[in-house]
């Protein structure tokens, strides 16, 4: 009988993802599954991504957990979730057996996970959290099946972060959500002209949590219900029509009226909720205006439950957008660190784009652009220095 293991370690990396057919709305909360299916693309980490390192060990007292290195309640009940659904999946693979070289399932865990990106930015953390959770758990007891549905159970939108590229969550017919998975539509190297530029707002303060917002949406909404019924089914195929044949015409259009319908769906909600500040009304004026300008669609925007935008274009436009945004945004201070990420080229703006667009600039209202595009799902970190916990299965004291 082999020995079991007395120190096992794992450390993955997830990546962010951001809707462009939104998932508002749950049928079964417990569950976490949705009314509606939805389509998401997969952002690059080099750019945007969590790591989380996962540590089981027969010396440890208590499971344990570390968000960006401070130490948080490990009995959330969605954490709680995840770990029994990835424990029960290695469970039935090992077919009950507990004599294995395999990892214990009875030891006590420690997790440590941060993000390459301020938390402050109120960029969507959870689906990147969520997402590394389960890959790295997953990895420490050597579970290989379908884990989409696992990470579904910890935020509904960390189930399409679990695959790289253009990703659709289907929103499955089974009261038990086995059919309700995240499925790869195009992988990320489909579109390589696909650009995404973050534009991060400055100073504001945090509005209502998705998962309360929607269920009162759900609750109240005859919009939402017309919309998960009749709507989206009809948009998710034209999505998919339009991912496959890279028209950004027909996806930038559609990207911007489906995030419109979310925000007018949480109009509709009683009382209601308001995720776009006149900031976010200026930056959708500001595209549409650019896009007249050019006589076809060359950005679209949109908007998650928060008041970042994200914009998307072809690799042709961005230099000139981003001068736009700067023209029409101009940073207040550290204006050389006003554009982050991938490089951006210099770009001169014509009198006539000028004056047809850059109107009524406000002065430091965006604190930053973030230039990224999709990237590939969940990786495996092999290198042992890069764990985020240390020998002692504490988190090691960051730089
Ligand atoms: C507006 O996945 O954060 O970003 O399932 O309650 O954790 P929970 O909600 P969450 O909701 C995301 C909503 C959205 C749209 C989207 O990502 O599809």
């Amino acid at each position: 009988m082999a020995a079991e293991r007395a120190l096992a370690m794992a450390t993955c990396t997830a990546p962010v993802n951001i809707a462009v057919i939104k998932y508002w709305g749950k049928r079964d909360t417990d569950l976490i599954l949705p009314i509606n299916s939805s389509l998401s693309v997969t952002l690059h980490q080099d750019q945007l991504k969590t790591t989380t390192t996962a540590a089981a060990s027969r010396d440890f007292t208590e499971d344990r957990l570390w968000l960006n290195g401070k130490e948080v309640d490990v009995g959330h009940p969605r954490v709680q979730a995840c770990l029994r659904e990835v424990r029960r999946l290695a469970r039935k693979r090992r077919g009950g057996s507990e004599d294995t070289a395999a990892l214990s399932l009875s030891y006590k865990i420690h997790i440590a996970s941060e993000n390459n990106f301020p938390t402050a930015a109120g960029l969507a953390s959870s689906a990147a959290g969520y997402a590394c959770l389960v890959s790295a758990l997953a990895r420490l007891y050597g579970v290989e099946e379908e884990l989409s549905e696992v990470a579904r159970q910890g935020s509904g939108s960390a189930c399409r972060s679990m695959f790289g590229g253009f990703v659709q969550w289907q929103r499955g017919e089974r009261p038990d959500g086995t059919d309700s998975l995240a499925l790869q539509v195009a992988p990320e190297t489909h579109w390589p002209e696909l650009r995404v530029l973050v534009l991060v707002v400055s100073g504001e303060k945090k509005p209502m949590g998705s998962t309360v917002g929607m269920q009162t949406s759900v609750e109240t909404s005859p919009l939402l219900k017309h919309r998960a019924e009749v709507v989206v089914p009809e948009r998710l195929a034209q999505m998919m029509r339009h991912i496959r044949e890279r028209d950004f015409e027909g996806f930038g259009q559609l990207a911007m009226r489906d995030s419109n319908q979310f925000h007018a769906t949480c109009l509709d909600t009683f009382p209601p909720i308001f995720y776009l500040t006149d900031l976010s009304r200026h930056i959708i004026a500001l595209a549409h205006r650019y896009n007249a300008h050019h006589g076809h669609t060359k950005v679209a925007y949109t908007f998650d439950a928060g008041p970042n935008a994200v914009i998307f274009a072809l690799a042709d436009t961005v230099a000139e957008f981003v001068e736009v945004v700067r023209r029409s945004f101009p940073p207040a201070t550290n204006g050389d660190q006003f554009v982050r990420g991938l490089p951006v080229g210099s770009a001169a703006l014509s009198e006539e784009l000028v004056a047809a667009v850059v109107t009524e600039p406000v002065p430091g209202a965006v604190q930053y652009i973030l230039h990224t595009k999709p990237g590939p799902g969940p990786q495996l970190v092999d290198d042992p220095s890069q764990h985020l916990l240390g020998a002692d299965g504490l988190p090691r004291s960051r730089a």
